[in-house]
């Protein structure tokens, strides 16, 4: 099969695996560079497959030695289908890591339900015993209603107003004015209900139940608070709302794990990167894209696996810890420096439409939306026929 790149709605919808092999290599590479430190044992990761789940893996994986646990939602090959860049992943990121001697497992399947929280404890307590970690890093777009089995979509809105703002069609390579139009109270409860933390406790609560967490266990999720330019649309929306209670359910899971294990339960508020999950974001193309841009020529732009290595080897298991009022990690701060900000709000406000696509922080911007689906590596050749029949022999272990 030749396959090139197909994108719909900020969705890519084919992965190209060979790319999405080096792609994951390249990040394996780069977090052999980085000192190892002394981190967990035994990880579980919810949402590890991509983005900020999958740079976690495989900074705890390398830096800290760890055993992964992975559950995500995934699809594999089938007829025309190429298989999403998540499962790829998943495939290579056990085919390398295998170097490290160490057990990596996976699970495909919808971390919402009982059965995956089932499935998960049972293998805990089979080969690991415990978990020392727990990373909750999911970004859905539904999730099935508990009582009903009815499937409950978020929404990307905003509340009370309407927004206006820019955003870029990665496929056509424009940029297009967009207006966000208010929730109601119903979608603002439903992308509660998928995007907030109750299923984040749940999963905690099933574990505790089930005797498979460690003395001293943590968990953490990831949270976004952001600046003025994404405010309307991002933190004072629908998303927003999400991530308060997600907030709120790390203050409740904390006194538990504390109580129980000495443990603690954290929230990091994460930079913003390129992943699925924020490029469908209204207006997160364009402040991303300015973003890097003024943190390039700051020289304080760090990658997806950058970020991540240091939140866990400076701020979770290190002594340099950045918290803010809400007890918020602020691995953050770089992003949310008054003078990063400023900038970026500038060069959003006066960049033409045309010039947005010369600048060096856009062009990352597409690279890495590329790449971490497969494209645009120099060292493959797209026009050669990728054996999806071999490819297709290889099954998540
Ligand atoms: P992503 O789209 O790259 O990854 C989402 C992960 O969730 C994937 O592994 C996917 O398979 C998994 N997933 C989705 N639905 C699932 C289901 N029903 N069952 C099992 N797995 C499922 O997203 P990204 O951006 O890495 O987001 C992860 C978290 O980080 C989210 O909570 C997001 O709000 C947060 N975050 C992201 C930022 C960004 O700029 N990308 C910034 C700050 C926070």
């Amino acid at each position: 099969m030749i396959i090139k790149p197909s994108i719909r709605s900020n969705v890519f919808t084919n992965a190209h695996p060979l790319g999405v092999e080096k792609f994951l290599s390249n990040q394996v590479e780069e977090a052999k560079k980085h000192p190892s430190f002394k981190g967990p044992k035994n990880v579980l990761i919810i949402g590890g497959s991509s983005g900020y789940g999958l740079s976690s893996r495989i900074a705890l994986a390398y830096g800290a030695n760890a055993n992964t646990i992975n559950v995500s939602f995934e699809s594999g090959p089938k007829g025309k289908r190429t298989g999403t860049a998540g499962w790829w992943n998943n495939i290579f990121f056990q085919n390398l890591a295998k170097e490290t001697g160490n057990i990596h497992k996976d699970f495909v399947g919808d971390a919402f339900s009982s059965s995956m929280k089932t499935d998960v404890a049972a293998y805990i307590k089979k080969t690991l015993g415990h978990v020392d970690l727990i990373i909750y890093s999911l970004a859905a777009g539904g999730r099935p209603d508990r009582e009903t089995g009815e499937l409950v979509r978020s929404s990307i809105k905003t509340i009370g107003e309407s927004a206006k703002g820019k955003t870029i069609d990665v496929a056509k390579r424009q940029v297009k004015d967009l207006s966000v139009e208010p929730a109601t109270q119903q979608e603002i409860e439903d992308t509660i209900y998928v995007m907030g933390g109750s299923d984040w406790q749940d999963w905690v609560d099933y574990l505790d139940k089930e005797s498979v967490l460690a003395q001293n266990v943590k968990t953490i999720s990831y949270t976004y608070v952001g600046g003025e330019t994404t405010e309307k649309i991002y933190r004072g929306g629908t998303l927003g709302r999400a991530k308060e209670d997600l907030e709120s359910k790390a203050f409740e899971i904390n006194k538990k794990l504390s109580e129980r294990y000495n443990g603690e339960a954290l929230i990091s508020s994460s930079k913003a990167v390129v992943t699925k999950a924020s490029v469908f974001i209204p207006q997160m193309p364009v402040y991303v894209s300015c973003l890097f841009d003024v943190m390039i020529k700051n020289n304080v732009h760090e990658t997806i696996l950058e970020h991540k290595y240091r939140l866990f080897k400076d701020m979770v298991y290190g002594d340099k810890r950045i918290v803010d009022d809400k007890n918020r990690i602020r691995i953050d701060h770089r992003e949310m420096e008054p003078d990063i900000q400023d900038k970026t709000a500038q060069l959003m406000q006066n960049v033409s439409d045309e010039k947005l696509f010369s600048l060096k922080g856009t062009k990352q911007f597409f690279n890495e939306f590329y790449q971490m689906n497969g494209f645009e590596h120099e060292d493959i050749d797209y026009e050669k026929d990728v054996d999806m029949d071999a490819l297709t022999k290889l099954k998540p272990e």
